[in-house]
């Protein structure tokens, strides 16, 4: 085709260690920080983390490594990539799913992630100080339900755009690369400043003595719900990262990496913050309310709190900057390619589209607002749908179209990069086709039925 010579190179990832910070970017976020350590909490510490464990190796391990082989043997978006390896078929709607999954979560997620900009400069100018916790309560009620939030979400989106106009080697791997040793080093600070408070233990028991009692079948599906969630699967964002991975990677032991860097994180942010929480007697079951209610009273009583409220909430920003852009990228990858435009255009109107979807998913948290169906605000809505629907659908998909429809050769050449391990891929199609699905399944099931209640 003439085409040929006037098309560059696709971009890509340069280096593993980029590649890995990027999707291990994307993999942490406010899923980890915020999320998990509450599920455990609740849940019965160790109990509910060894299932987490299992669900992540059998669940949420197997749909990365096939959004990836997927992504990379396409070579393309989401949509495109399903259309080349199964053409004149209706696969490529897994891709479609995962472009109005991307707009919705990004919709609500943008929003929280504005409230981390708020609440840093709340603590690095010491604003809490003084305040009784009614108070802090009272701030945060008023600020999450006022219109303030919609100027930060926009900020944040700002933010975002200016990691990705880089693209994915000069935009995406550069930043990711430095953002994410950043997240490391401040959450061993936060780790260390914990552990060390007077009467930590406690805290520490409660993440981790066992509990078999707490650990109930609902229990169960929040693991397997989660892991799917933490890994940032179901939805094609795994999948076009891998479409701008190298041949010379191994998929199977770059998935690994990233699902253990994913686990780590998430225990140490729960090491950070439950052993201050008991330190300074506050209640620890807090739910969604933990982050950023909670927290602040923990800084309030902590030597050098507000330093180290400053560097928890800006732990929270990079961990959702990072994932948001892997979000984005997934309709912009898509934009750019299917309606044959250049990246900065691209860009531009899904940021317009984005910041118009996240304006009115904050509205709908303002009191007397019109946006709200059934008893949930169109917020709620946008997170219920997409994790208890779309990603799940997702996922399923996803696994059956690596098991069933693709080409085994085609998976074992991805697997092995040319030198075919039969054992390996047997193995992996068996979990693929038989055991994540079910699980999903369930899941997505109970999901369903949570939205009804
Ligand atoms: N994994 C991220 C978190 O833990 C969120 C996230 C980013 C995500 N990209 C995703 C979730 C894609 C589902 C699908 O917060």
């Amino acid at each position: 085709m003439s085409q040929k010579t006037a098309t560059p190179p696709r971009d890509g990832f340069s280096s593993r260690f980029g590649l890995i910070a990027a999707a291990a970017g994307s993999a942490v976020g406010l899923g980890n920080i915020w999320k998990f350590p509450y599920i455990v909490g609740e849940n019965g510490g160790s109990a509910f983390i060894l299932i987490y464990l299992i669900s992540i190796l059998c669940v949420g391990l197997p749909v990365l490594l096939a959004e990836f082989i997927v992504g990379r043997r396409g070579g393309a978006n989401a949509v495109r990539s399903f259309k080349k390896l199964a053409p004149n078929t209706k696969w490529p709607i897994i891709g479609w799913l995962g472009i109005i999954a991307a707009f919705m979560i990004l919709g609500f997620y943008t929003v929280i992630a504005g409230y981390t900009i708020h609440y840093f400069i709340l603590s690095i100018t010491n604003a809490f100080s003084g305040m009784t916790s009614e108070q802090i309560t009272q701030t945060f009620n008023q600020f999450s339900s006022g219109y303030a939030p919609i100027i930060y979400t926009i900020i944040f989106i700002l933010l975002s755009v200016i990691v990705l106009f880089g693209g994915i080697k000069n935009g995406i791997e550069k930043y990711t690369k430095v953002l994410m040793p950043g997240l490391v080093g401040i959450i061993i600070l936060l780790v260390i400043r914990a552990v060390t408070l007077p009467g930590a233990g406690e805290g520490l028991q409660f993440l981790f003595k066992p509990d078999f009692s707490q650990l109930s079948m609902s229990a169960i599906l929040d693991a397997l719900g989660h892991s799917f969630f933490s890994l940032s699967v179901g939805m094609g964002t795994m999948l076009t990262y891998g479409s701008y991975i190298s041949k010379k990677e191994n998929l199977a032991s770059v998935s690994c990496s990233i699902a253990i860097a994913d686990t780590m994180i998430a225990l140490l942010a729960g090491v950070a913050i439950f052993p201050a929480v008991f330190a300074f007697g506050i209640d620890p079951t807090a739910g969604p309310g933990l982050v950023f209610i909670t927290l602040p009273n923990v800084f309030l009583q902590m030597p050098g709190g507000n330093i180290f409220g400053a560097l928890f909430f800006l732990l929270l920003f990079i961990a959702a900057l990072t994932s948001v852009v892997s979000i984005f990228e997934v309709i912009i990858t898509y934009v750019t390619e299917e309606l044959n435009v250049n990246r900065r255009k691209a860009l531009l109107l899904t940021t317009l589209a984005v910041i118009v979807i996240s304006i009115v998913c904050s509205l709908s948290q303002t009191p007397n607002t019109f946006l709200s169906f059934n008893g949930h605000s169109l917020f709620d809505w946008m997170d219920l749908l997409s994790a208890n629907v779309l990603l799940p659908i997702g996922g399923l998909l996803i696994m059956l179209f690596l098991g069933f429809v693709m080409k085994k050769d085609e998976v074992a050449d991805e697997l092995s990069q040319g030198s075919k391990s039969i054992k390996t891929t047997m193995v992996y199609l068996t979990i693929t086709k038989f055991i994540a699905p079910l699980a999903i399944a369930i899941v997505f099931l109970t999901g369903i039925q949570a939205l009804f209640h």
